[in-house]
């Protein structure tokens, strides 16, 4: 089923069930983080970004194909789905969409249910994806990676067991916007360049808060970012907006170690 994707607004396929008040109910589920249209009623109509992620994707979304028939795809940290709802009113075959949040899920789960489209939302952390047993055409990673105390071992993850050709990636940016090429390597004499350059690959620590949220963990400037992603494995095709980047996926040299994943043990230690 391929929707008309201009008309962002999500529409109810039929009727809502008997007997409910969608107002309510759009209530009950609250408070929403993507504000979604849903038969004219907005689920975040204050948002403090405006009318996200709208907003964003309005810059971005001609950077994917239009037709996705037959794709998969993974959206990591769906939130409330608004990705994941128009992945699949692009017509793609099957999208997958998995959140640590359980009410976001259930957010997003009734959008999909009231707009008629067959979504597969699962309360999953980034670091089980392997358990999928799947890896997609399209991996959604949009603002996920700075809520991480692991940020490049979910980039690891994804690149070894979710991706096999297009990342849509999007990270929180903080300090400079310039670009330093990257050396080789660097002299060990030279004790501050070239740290102190503004375009060398930074990523700030928030032991405690940023912005109110205990989630935020770390913040990359712009290089960080882009030397992250290609240090993951993912090659850098466009950058429709200032945060969002378009990767491609490409098999990874391994280091000496022979991998850049690890698998830290599920088992609670003995006490004792
Ligand atoms: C800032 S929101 C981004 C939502 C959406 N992807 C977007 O770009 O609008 C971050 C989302 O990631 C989810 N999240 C945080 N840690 C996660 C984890 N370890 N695994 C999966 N999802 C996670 C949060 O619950 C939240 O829904």
């Amino acid at each position: 089923m391929l929707i008309d994707e201009s008309s962002v607004p999500i529409e109810l396929a039929s009727d809502p069930p008997d007997g409910m008040n969608l107002k309510q109910r759009i209530e009950e589920l609250g408070p929403w983080f993507h504000n979604i249209r849903i038969n004219g009623i907005e689920t975040a109509p204050s948002h403090f970004l405006g009318n996200y992620p709208e907003v964003k994707y309005r810059h971005f979304k001609d950077a994917l194909p239009r037709d996705l028939s037959g794709w998969s795809v993974l959206d990591i940290g769906c939130s409330s789905g608004f990705y994941s709802l128009e992945m699949k009113k692009r017509g793609a075959a099957q999208v997958i969409a998995i959140d640590t949040n359980e009410r976001y899920l259930d957010q997003a789960q009734f959008a999909a249910q009231v707009a008629g489209l067959e979504i597969d939302f699962r309360h999953m952390a980034i670091w089980e994806i392997a358990k999928l047993g799947q890896k997609f055409d399209l991996v959604i990673f949009m603002g996920v990676l700075y809520h991480l105390r692991h940020p490049l071992l979910a980039l690891d993850l994804i690149h070894e067991h979710a991706a096999k050709n297009l990342l849509l990636f999007q990270t929180m940016q903080r300090g400079s916007r310039v670009i330093e090429a990257v050396a080789e390597d660097y002299d060990f004499t030279d004790g501050r360049a070239p740290f102190d350059k503004p375009g060398f690959p930074k990523i700030h620590f928030v032991e405690q808060r940023y912005s109110g949220d205990p989630t935020n963990w770390w913040i990359p400037n712009r290089a960080c970012s882009e030397a992250m992603l290609r240090s993951s494995g993912f090659r850098i095709e466009s950058q429709p907006e200032e945060e969002v980047y378009l990767c491609r996926w490409q098999s990874l040299a391994l280091p000496p170690d022979g991998s850049h994943c690890v698998y830290p043990s599920q088992d609670t230690p003995e006490k004792g």
